[in-house]
C-alpha cells in the first residue's frame, strides 16, 4: 500500500496527540508532535530568562539549539541540547507561555522547515495547529479535531492528575480558552481548519473510536 501523510490540527486538549500516536502505531508510521517543538523553545527561553516578546533574541537562541524528537514506546521523547525535556515541556509554566513564543513568524519559519524535513520520508502522522494549512499542504488526509471546552478541560485535568499536577477545572477552562484565542487570532499561521480538512468532534468519542474513524479514512486513501 501507499504511504501517506496525515495532518491533524485542532485546539488545545482535543485529544490530537493521544489519538495521533495510536493511528501512527497502527499504521507503522512516524508520529511527530509539533507542539513539543514550540514547547521546547519556550522551555529553553524561560530557563535562559529570554524575554518571550523578543523575537530576535528567541531566534538567536533557537539557531544555537538542537531539538531532537525520538520515537519511544509512549510516543515521542524530546531532547533540547541533548537533555531529555519530555516531561519538563509539559509544565504549567511552559503551557501558559508557549502561545507567545509560537506567535513569532521567524520562530515558526525555522520550526516549520524542520517539520517539513522530518516529514519528507513518508508514512507520517503529524499534529499541531498549522499542519494542514502550512506544513503538509499536500497531505492526503487532513483532520481538524475538536471537542467542547468542558470536555477538553476534563481531559486535561485527568492528564495532569496522572502526572501528579494538581489543577481545578475552572482554571483549566480559562487557560484552554485563552490559549485557543491566542493561537486562533495570531497573525502568523493561525489555528484554522484547512479547506480540505475533515472536521472530527471528539466530545462524545472514546480515544479508540476517534482513532478508528481516522484509520478508516486513512485506509481509503492508501
Ligand atoms: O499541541 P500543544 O498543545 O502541545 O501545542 C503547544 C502550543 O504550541 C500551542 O498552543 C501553539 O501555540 C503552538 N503550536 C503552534 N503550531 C503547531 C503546534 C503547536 O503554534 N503546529
Amino acid at each position: 500500500t501507499n504511504k501517506i501523510q496525515i495532518a491533524i490540527d485542532g485546539p488545545a486538549g482535543a485529544g490530537k496527540s493521544t489519538i495521533a500516536k495510536i493511528v501512527a502505531e497502527a499504521l507503522g508510521y512516524t508520529y511527530i508532535d509539533t507542539g513539543a517543538m514550540y514547547r521546547a523553545v519556550t522551555y529553553k527561553a524561560l530557563k535562559r530568562n529570554i524575554k518571550l516578546n523578543d523575537a530576535k533574541a528567541l531566534e538567536e537562541m533557537l539557531l544555537g539549539t538542537s531539538i531532537e524528537l525520538k520515537p519511544s514506546e509512549n510516543g515521542q521523547l524530546v531532547y533540547v541540547d541533548g537533555e531529555d525535556v519530555s516531561q519538563l515541556i509539559r509544565s504549567n509554566e511552559v503551557t501558559n507561555n508557549v502561545s507567545q513564543v509560537s506567535a513569532h513568524p521567524n520562530i515558526r519559519k525555522i520550526l516549520v522547515n524542520m517539520q517539513k524535513d522530518l516529514a519528507s520520508s513518508g508514512g507520517i502522522v503529524m499534529d499541531g495547529r498549522d499542519i494542514g494549512t502550512q506544513v503538509l499542504k499536500e497531505a492526503q488526509l487532513k483532520i481538524f479535531m475538536s471537542a467542547s471546552v468542558e470536555e477538553r478541560a476534563k481531559r486535561r485535568l485527568l492528564d495532569n492528575e496522572s502526572r501528579g499536577i494538581l489543577s481545578d477545572i475552572e482554571t483549566l477552562k480559562k487557560e484552554i480558552t485563552k490559549r485557543d484565542k491566542l493561537d486562533s487570532e495570531r497573525e502568523a499561521s493561525p489555528l484554522i481548519q484547512a479547506d480540505d480538512a475533515i472536521y472530527l468532534d471528539t466530545t462524545n468519542l472514546s480515544i479508540i473510536e476517534a482513532a478508528d474513524v481516522i484509520l478508516k479514512l486513512a485506509r481509503d486513501k492508501m
